[in-house]
């Protein structure tokens, strides 16, 4: 039978790190692409092969996002790989890599709201694009990671969630346009791991929470597996936020 192959974007720490992991454990090959965190990359094949015995299949695969060189570098990548081709396409395309800062509306800098969009609805846009014979060819599926932030307003972070709100519509809209051969839908964390800038007023996050603790980067990549098993879902959304989205 043949593998299943995944890419995923950002995949070296936190909620990327954790679905490599769950990803590896449950057989499927996967590129894990990086822009600066290759050491940690390389140690979640290590952790694999000490736990397993055998070699983690994958391969780490190095670009910045924002420059369309790199971006058409990790596009030519996949397309061209082995285990593309002799597994009959792409199975799964995680957009996961993302930037995340507090910045007051009245001062954030136009390049800031740019290098957002640019992350979160160029990429992958032009990612998606750029894989669609195999994602075709596959039955993909396509995950965008967006977050809880839909339809309320949040102080000093209005060009990130405008550009996730952005990225959801986009995966909404593919849904439909690359039906049926490929599957598209949505995940939204909540709180699950704090930035640095934000760690001291996390825990007031938190009693915002029902559940009233942080989610696990495990639980993430169980809603993201979820997806990608369930062969009947598409133009979906995962909140996986311990019920914050619907606390008033
Ligand atoms: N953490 C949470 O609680 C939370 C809450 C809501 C939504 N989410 C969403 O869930 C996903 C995962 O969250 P996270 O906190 O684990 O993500 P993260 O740490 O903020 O970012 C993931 C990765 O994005 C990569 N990245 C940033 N800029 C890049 C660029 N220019 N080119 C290439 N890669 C770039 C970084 O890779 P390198 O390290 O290799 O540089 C980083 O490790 C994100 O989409 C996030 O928006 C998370």
């Amino acid at each position: 039978m043949a593998q299943r192959v995944a890419l995923i974007t950002g995949g070296g720490k936190r909620i990327g790190a954790a679905t490599v992991s769950l990803l590896l454990d449950n057989d499927w090959f996967v590129f894990i692409h990086v822009r600066s965190s290759i050491s940690e990359a390389q140690a979640i094949l290590q952790t694999y092969e000490q736990k397993n015995g055998s070699k983690a299949q994958a391969e780490i695969i190095q670009a910045d996002l924002n420059s369309d060189e790199d971006l058409a570098t990790l596009i030519g990548v996949v397309l061209n790989h082995e285990k593309v081709k002799l597994n009959g396409g792409l199975h799964a395309l995680i957009h996961n890599a993302s930037i995340y800062s507090s910045e007051d509306y009245a001062s954030v800098s136009l390049e800031s709201l740019r290098l957002n969009t640019r992350l979160h609805i160029e990429v992958p846009f032009l990612l998606t694009q750029g894989l669609l014979t195999p994602l075709k060819s596959g039955q993909g599926c396509v995950i965008g990671m967006i977050d809880t932030s839909l339809g309320r307003a949040w102080k000093g972070l209005s060009h990130y969630t405008a550009s996730k709100a952005g990225l959801r519509q986009l995966m909404m809209n593919l849904a439909g346009d690359l039906a049926p051969e490929i599957r598209v839908n949505c995940v939204a964390p909540g709180a699950i791991i704090a930035a640095d800038w934000e760690s001291e007023h996390f825990a007031s996050v938190l009693e915002k929470v029902p559940l009233g603790r942080a989610g696990e980067p495990t639980d993430v990549a169980q809603a993201i597996l979820f997806l990608l098993n369930s062969t009947y879902l598409s133009g979906q959304t995962i909140n996986v936020d311990g019920g914050w989205s619907v606390s008033p």
